[in-house]
């Protein structure tokens, strides 16, 4: 994409190429999940007050992470969503105001994530690559209706449920494996609290933390429903 660009850019002045040459440094350069350990933190249902803290977080580990994202916050957290991108991080469709998607028709489901599609790429200049059905949520209509990767999990945190940082932290470091997709919500202070050890643990025990796209790569295909990478072999 970024090679295309330049050329374009060549035919039609040299200057504007020298200028843009320096931008490919800033590429990142995402572990091989082939050959070290990839986890996908993954956090939902916001962008919410607690939401930069936790960005914070995560750039002081240089760890990335994944954002599903509601339509209907957006405009209030701009700056954050803009910054998720910034710092290479994925934001997913995690529809307009979470709604079950087994309770629509094919044609709201379609507008919702279609809306939501929208605000994303307003706000982020990126449609988003994947979504996430609130509650794992899907039905046929649901599976039929959704053209993008339906990303699920393999480990829930149950973190919106107990509100206990330790407890959230002794989850996921007991049911985190090569691949694990990992289910926190950012709106609670009590799930942002819990990130530095959850960090510091897993990047103890060898874990890179990298975006579901990173660690499901091009090989997840629209349509289809997955929990974690191991899923997809
Ligand atoms: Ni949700």
């Amino acid at each position: 994409m970024h090679k295309i660009a330049v050329g374009g850019l060549l035919t039609t002045t040299g200057l504007l190429t020298l200028t843009a040459a320096p931008a490919a440094a800033d590429v990142r350069q995402a572990p091989d999940c082939a050959e070290v350990e990839c986890v996908a933190l993954t956090f939902d249902d916001g962008p919410g007050e607690h939401t930069d803290e936790l960005l914070d977080m995560l750039d002081e580990h240089d760890a990335k992470a994944t954002f599903y994202v509601l339509g209907s916050k957006i405009d209030a957290y701009t700056d954050v969503v803009r910054r998720m991108v910034d710092q290479d991080h994925e934001v997913g469709n995690h529809t307009w105001d979470h709604a079950d998607l087994a309770t629509l028709s094919a044609d709201q489901i379609k507008d919702d994530l279609k809306r939501t599609d929208q605000a994303i790429e307003r706000a982020t200049g990126q449609e988003p690559a994947t979504m996430r059905p609130p509650y794992g949520s899907l039905d046929d209509t649901a599976r039929g209706a959704i053209d993008k990767p339906m990303l699920l999990w393999d480990v829930d945190t149950l973190d919106w449920q107990h509100r206990d940082p330790a407890k959230t932290v002794d989850i996921t470091t007991r049911e985190t494996g090569q691949g694990s997709v990992v289910l926190f919500h950012d709106i609670h202070k009590t799930s942002v609290e819990a990130i530095p050890e959850v960090l510091d643990r897993l990047s103890d025990e060898g874990y890179e933390f990298v975006t579901v796209s990173e660690m499901m790569g091009s090989d997840m295909v629209g349509g289809t429903a997955y929990s974690d990478a191991r899923s997809m072999d």
